[in-house]
């Protein structure tokens, strides 16, 4: 976390060109789960992601709830409390089975959200904090169960764990319940967090602000997650690899994989999984993902073309002085690794993004509603717009 600094500090200054920048670069506020720096990348509790990759989900949720590492009683204590929290109400589930299921899972997912808290809210931040971080798992499953058709899945067993149970309750076909939860557990991990300001965690806690409810201000981080320059992007970069695997095939070299790109360059089209509004290295979250991938499903073919990107990709793309990030993001390889793992469904990557962000957005939402400001909460967020008419 930055230095909070004396209270008159100038921390910076605002050009005109700079209201039309998405706020980009600008402190707007305090955030105590994690940090995203620039160069050394995303940090829970000051630990490098790296460090704490292969920890439970239980205690990376236990660090970014109390700023610090547990003992293995406390983790424990800590992992029973979700457990005993965890259960969806029966009217709950059946409400989900009514939702429509054309359109994207994740309005589902919204919508679930917005139930959730019609029959679970109980007005208390920091209750429903806990609450909705022990019960999004069975929530997602019985979203992605019912918009998918396939069928019920099995009843929570919260005593299995965290992603345990979650891959349990999941019905999606193909799935090797194993190396699948081998994967969500590290998936989710690295997903519960980036910072304070990343778009869907900003939009939760300014709803929030209003003091709308715990349950509410998530079903809005989620819309906010839903686009494709935010969580879709998982879901677009995996059909990216697909299409360069699908014209390059299984014998494609590391030159047609670079070849592509400069073509695809050349004609204007997008290149997917490159970039970040923050970060000016290789996101330290794929690099975990890629020793993953490569460890776990060496010779998968997708695996193989999102590794020849990696490398390839940054080559091409440093050549623009312009781009200023031209490094891998995390979603270049998130999508090929739950794919490789039997999640064949992309369409639902977004939700499983979602599934795992809740943690974050909610702790940082219990933060700012009960804990800033000495227990009196930050106030309504609402910033001022400069008026220009629209001819000048
Ligand atoms: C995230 O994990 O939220 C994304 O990398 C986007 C961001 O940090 O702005």
């Amino acid at each position: 976390m930055a230095e909070v600094a004396t209270a008159q500090e100038v921390l910076y200054q605002i050009t005109r060109e700079d209201l039309e920048s998405g706020l980009r670069d600008f402190p707007v506020g305090i955030c105590q789960t994690s940090d995203v720096d620039p160069f050394k990348g995303l940090t829970y509790g000051g630990l490098p992601i790296s460090q704490i990759a292969d920890w439970s989900p239980e205690r990376v949720i236990y660090l970014l709830y109390y700023g610090k590492d547990g003992s293995t009683e406390q983790i424990r204590a800590f992992t029973h409390d979700l457990a005993s929290r965890s259960h969806c109400k029966p009217e709950l589930l059946k409400a989900i089975k009514m939702l429509p299921r054309e359109g994207h899972p994740m309005a589902l997912f919204s919508m679930a959200l917005l139930l959730a808290g019609v029959h679970h809210k109980t007005g208390d931040y920091k209750e429903d904090c806990l609450n909705v971080i022990a019960q999004v798992p069975q929530l997602v499953a019985a979203v992605i169960n019912h918009h998918g058709g396939f069928g019920d899945g099995k009843p929570s067993n919260p005593n299995l764990g965290y992603m345990e149970n979650f891959v349990h309750m999941l019905a999606v076909p193909g799935i090797e319940p194993k190396s699948f939860t081998q994967v969500m557990r590290l998936f989710d991990v690295l997903h519960f967090d980036h910072g304070g300001g990343n778009l869907s965690t900003f939009v939760g806690k300014a709803v929030a602000s209003g003091l709308e409810d715990m349950y509410g201000s998530l079903s809005s981080a989620m819309c906010a997650l839903a686009g494709p320059r935010h969580g879709k992007a998982n879901q677009e970069c995996l059909e990216f690899v697909e299409g360069v695997h699908a014209e390059l095939g299984d014998k494609a070299t590391t030159k047609d994989v670079e070849n592509l790109i400069r073509q695809r360059l050349a004609n204007k089209q997008l290149v997917f999984g490159f970039g970040h509004a923050v970060l000016r290295v290789e996101d330290p979250r794929a690099t975990v993902l890629y020793a993953a991938a490569e460890r776990l499903y060496p010779k998968d073919p997708l695996v193989r073309i999102a590794s020849y990107l990696r490398v390839e990709g940054v080559k091409v793309l440093k050549e623009n002085p312009k781009i200023a990030s031209p490094y891998p993001n995390v979603d270049i390889i998130s999508g090929t690794l739950l794919k490789a793992a039997g999640f064949k469904h992309p369409e639902y990557f977004t939700v499983l993004f979602g599934l795992s962000r809740c943690v974050g957005i909610s702790i940082q939402i219990y933060q700012e509603r009960c804990l800033a400001r000495g227990g009196k909460g930050l106030p309504i967020v609402r910033p001022q717009y400069l008026y220009v008419p629209r001819n000048s």
